[in-house]
């Protein structure tokens, strides 16, 4: 007989249950009941291959599957009581499944362990969190495309240093966002694709002497194969750091255009006017509307890539196989997915109710002596100028209009003529930002037809 208070799964070797302390610093319930479905997932098939091999009778098999049944429907149904002393979510369930059945509970274990199933449930879960994320970048992708499209030939200022430095298009800085969220996409389809293998079956670590099938439950479960080496299959997260490391990029980006968000809705810029439900007031401020949504999407990707950084470090140094470390993957990766899963909500339909301000945007993108190096480049294509001369002569003409306090199209020909005398009345033509942009028709570049065949690819690509 096992003392009443050792674990009634391995009570056999113990003869005192654990310390509070133990017991607290080694459970995991508080979290991984987050895994329930995936857990009862997983011994269902696992059930039903032992039994289709001969391990379990089906009767047995049968009442695992009805039990499991109703275990879940008591978790989904909120009326599952978790116990703290049971360890973790799969300990939980069988002991309930074993209330519930009776001794064919206990032949559920056979040919498997926790360590299999831990990291069947795990991968499960990432994997359910990889489908989410590419409908959540799908749909930003699509916000993005329509921003695109309504405001192809939209001119604004294009930045770099954050200084003004040529006109662009809205399309085209929306399409820079569609080009950085469609990598996310297909990072996270790649990742999708690379750990879909089946722990299952692997067991603690060495895999089993039943003669279990793994085809079986890898292909039950909607993986593409098994695992092909048991300690391997136990001990790696690679899984969860590559979902990591793709939300951390992912939410580098989300980031920077949060920022730019931030940035153009403020009074100084009014480039965008965000919509009501994706602002907040001031309690104090009563003129403020704040871009909260932007403000909090920029700071997830602290979390994120924390999370990544600290299952790196837990995993870093760990030998072969299994090591209960590796439980503190749970957190990090549900904490940063909830919040990669926000963030791509909460930016998707902020695009889809903000206001490009067309006039703020187009006199900003005059603004700055934006088309100086649309002047340069006339003085090379029209008077053969070499570059680097016509650079200075251009330099020489931005200084001058800077003194007076005007733009480079108010300067008059014969100012012009005072700097270089070949230059003629035509050279206004290039000097207006709305010409700027329609010149810059190189593959890839600004110009409105150029942002619309790029629209137009993605949509194709999309469908
Ligand atoms: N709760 C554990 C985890 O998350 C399950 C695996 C336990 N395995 C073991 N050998 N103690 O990692």
């Amino acid at each position: 007989m096992t003392d009443q208070s050792s674990n009634q799964m391995w009570g056999g070797r113990f003869a005192a249950g654990p310390d509070a302390i133990m017991e607290a610093i080694n459970a995991s319930i508080g979290y991984d009941q987050r895994m329930a479905a995936q857990d009862i997932a997983g011994s269902r098939a696992h059930a039903a291959m032992l039994a289709a091999t001969g391990v379990i009778t089906d009767n047995d098999a049968e009442a695992i599957r009805e039990g499991l049944l109703t275990v879940l429907s008591e978790i989904e149904g909120g009326t599952f009581q978790f116990s703290t002393a049971l360890e973790d979510i799969h300990m939980n369930v069988e002991a309930r499944l074993k209330e519930v059945i009776g001794e064919p509970a206990g032949r559920l274990h056979t040919g498997r362990s926790r360590n299999d199933q831990v990291a069947t449930d795990f991968k499960l879960w990432v994997r359910d969190q990889l489908d989410a994320a590419e409908s959540g970048l799908l749909a930003l992708i699509n916000a993005l495309l329509t921003q695109a499209e309504a405001g192809a030939d939209w001119v604004m200022p294009g930045f770099t240093h954050l200084q003004t430095a040529q006109p662009v298009t809205w399309g085209h800085h929306m399409m820079a966002y569609v080009e950085m969220f469609g990598r996310d996409l297909s990072r996270v389809r790649d990742a999708r694709a690379r750990m879909n293998e089946s722990p299952l079956g692997a067991a603690a670590l060495a895999g089993t002497s039943f003669p279990i099938d793994r085809d079986m439950t890898a292909k039950a479960l909607g993986f593409d194969r098994p695992a092909a080496n048991s300690l391997d299959a136990v001990s790696d997260r690679d899984f969860a750091l590559e979902f990591l490391s793709t939300a951390s990029i992912c939410a580098v980006h989300l980031s920077r255009f949060a920022e730019e968000l931030v940035i153009w809705s403020s009074a100084q810029f009014r480039f965008v006017t965000l919509s009501d439900r994706f602002s907040t007031g001031s309690s104090i401020m009563p003129q403020k509307k704040n871009p909260d949504a932007a403000e909090l999407i920029r700071a997830k990707v602290g979390r994120i890539f924390g999370a990544n950084t600290a299952l790196m470090i837990v995993m870093k140094g760990l030998p072969l196989a299994y090591s209960k470390d590796m439980q503190e993957d749970k957190e990090q990766v549900f904490d940063a997915a909830d919040n990669w899963m926000l963030a791509l909500a909460a930016m998707e339909g902020m695009v889809k109710d903000m206001t490009a301000n067309r006039e703020s945007l187009a006199a900003a993108a005059g603004s700055g002596f934006s088309t100086a190096t649309d002047l340069a480049d006339w003085l090379v294509r029209v008077l053969k100028v070499p570059f680097r001369d016509a650079h200075h002569v251009t330099g020489t003409l931005v200084a001058m209009a800077e003194s007076r306090g005007c733009d480079l199209p108010d300067l008059s020909l014969e100012d012009m003529q005072g700097v270089h005398a070949g230059i003629t009345e035509d050279i206004f033509t290039v000097l207006g930002v709305e010409n700027s942009v329609n010149s810059r028709m190189s593959y890839g570049g600004t110009a409105p037809a150029q942002v619309r065949a790029q629209v137009a690819r993605w949509k194709e690509m999309l469908t």
